[in-house]
């Protein structure tokens, strides 16, 4: 079934259910399991969603998820009227309570985390050599880094990932004022020199 609709027709029927649902008020954990609130876009088991480009969340570390909640919910991410996705996003942040926060963390804290498929191709030698800029931050190995703020990047779905970096670039995500972690990012991403290079260094990533 899935198949057969296009993926901006899911989109938009995904979109309007779970909006609806978001205007009803504070959704606590247990309306968001009941109504599979989260991953009706997330995927069932929360392991990401090409058609609706919602990245895997099994897995993500719980202090990178409490703020990117968090961050939506203020309108620090997902506000820029060209960043699509975080446009998606957002919403379905804005009526959660800081205690439904916390529970939904802990609830996606219990799903099995199953790393991605990889699906771009580059030229992973030259994206290795970029990614020694970004290990600094996010670790050799991709894990991650709380005491930086820094996510796991290893095992996300690579098509996230080029869309975020798309987006950092552009100023699309990462240039709300109040956005200091996202913004550090918009001054790395720079450091990629073109498209080419972005799809190069996540490429490399999935290698990791
Ligand atoms: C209408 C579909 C939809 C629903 C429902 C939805 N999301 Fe999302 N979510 C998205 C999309 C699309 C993105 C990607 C945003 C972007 O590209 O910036 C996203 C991004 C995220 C991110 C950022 C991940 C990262 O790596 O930075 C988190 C965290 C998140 N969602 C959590 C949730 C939680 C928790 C729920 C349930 C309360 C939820 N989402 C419900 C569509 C949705
Ligand atoms: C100075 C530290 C730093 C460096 C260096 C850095 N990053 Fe980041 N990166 C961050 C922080 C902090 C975040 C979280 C931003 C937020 O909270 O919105 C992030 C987020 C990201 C995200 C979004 C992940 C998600 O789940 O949404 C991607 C993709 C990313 N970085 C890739 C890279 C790549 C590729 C490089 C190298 C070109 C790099 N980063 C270099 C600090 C850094």
């Amino acid at each position: 079934m899935k198949k057969l609709m296009t993926s901006t027709t899911l989109f938009l029927s995904v979109l309007c259910s779970a909006a609806s649902l978001a205007a009803e008020g504070d959704i606590g954990v247990a309306a968001a399991m009941d109504d599979r609130y989260c991953t009706t876009c997330h995927g069932v088991e929360g392991l990401g969603n090409i058609a609706i480009e919602a990245p895997r969340l099994a897995g993500m570390e719980a202090w990178y998820l409490k703020r990117q909640l968090e961050n939506f919910r203020a309108g620090i991410r997902g506000k820029h009227g060209e960043d699509l996705q975080g446009n998606a996003m957002r919403p379905m942040a804005a009526k959660l309570s800081d205690e439904s926060i916390t529970d939904i963390v802990d609830w996606i804290g219990d799903w099995e985390y199953v790393p991605a498929e990889a699906t771009i191709e580059g030229n992973v030698r030259q994206g290795r050599t970029a990614f020694q800029a970004c290990a600094a931050c996010h670790g050799a190995n991709a894990q991650g880094n709380e005491a930086l703020g820094a996510p796991a990047l290893a095992g996300q779905n690579d098509w996230y990932l080029l869309t975020q970096l798309r987006n950092f670039r552009a100023g699309f995500r990462g240039s709300h004022q109040e956005d200091t972690f996202g913004s550090q990012m918009v001054t790395m991403s720079k450091t990629l020199r073109d498209d080419q290079a972005v799809i190069n260094v996540v490429s490399y990533i999935n290698t990791l």
